[in-house]
């Protein structure tokens, strides 16, 4: 992950909007329908940032933003209320004293070592005010998902660089459950989502085989 550059994120930047519909479905079904008005003055922080451009929205709509990511390919400069940090997420926590309403781990969990995961569910507790929300996608571990993102992805479609994923690193919904439970979190949602090549985009599915968000609460 250490020699990315800018164009790895753009493949990233079809899942946007598909992204915002997840989290306005699950934000509505409790009983907040507009995702505008809950995102105002809540503060988020994203964790395997990127290049910040998704989290740059949430600052649009209101939200006091903290961005976090291992490289540099930051986009936006900081500002008040939008600050991109570039360290490990590990010592970022250590250090961190902040409490937050969101936590985006959007394309993060299937990059980290499984005592990386453990650190992170450990500190979520910790991170997250009451009633605090993680939402993530990830990517299921199944012979399906495997060819998908490195067969069609990787190596037929280059949609990804070669070698971004390692399939041992995938995580079933079931292991997002386990980790959010050990650490007195409810995994509330799993929803699938498909890709149309055709149309470089994604959309909501009912099938979580390959990609699939989760939300945590707190
Ligand atoms: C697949 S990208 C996802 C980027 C962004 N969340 C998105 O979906 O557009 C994964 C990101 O996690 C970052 N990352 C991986 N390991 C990390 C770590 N230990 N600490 C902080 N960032 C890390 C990578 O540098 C990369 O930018």
């Amino acid at each position: 992950m250490e020699n990315i550059n800018s164009k790895y994120y753009k493949p990233l930047e079809q899942m946007m909007s598909v992204r915002h519909q997840y989290m306005g479905k699950i934000i509505s079904l409790d009983g907040r329908p507009n995702i505008y008005n809950f995102f105002k003055n809540r503060h988020i922080l994203d964790l395997g940032c990127g290049t910040g451009k998704f989290l740059h929205n949430y600052y649009e709509l209101g939200s006091i933003c903290s961005g976090v990511d291992l490289v540099k390919n930051f986009q936006f400069q900081n500002k008040k209320n939008y600050k991109l940090i570039n360290s490990n997420f590990q010592d970022f926590l250590r250090k961190n004293k902040k409490k937050f309403d969101v936590i985006f781990i959007f394309e993060f969990l299937e990059h980290l070592s499984l005592n990386e995961r453990e650190f992170l569910f450990k500190y979520f507790p910790k991170i997250l005010k009451t009633n605090g929300i993680v939402f993530l996608s990830t990517l299921n571990r199944n012979k399906i998902s495997t060819f998908m993102s490195i067969n069609i992805a990787e190596n037929l479609l280059n949609l990804l660089p070669k070698n971004t994923h390692d399939p041992k690193l995938f995580l079933k919904p079931s292991e997002i459950r386990t980790l959010s439970n050990k650490n007195g979190l409810e995994l509330l949602n799993v929803q699938g989502l498909s890709y149309n090549p055709l149309l470089k985009s994604f959309r909501l599915s009912e099938i979580d085989l390959i990609n699939y968000f989760a939300t945590i609460k707190n």
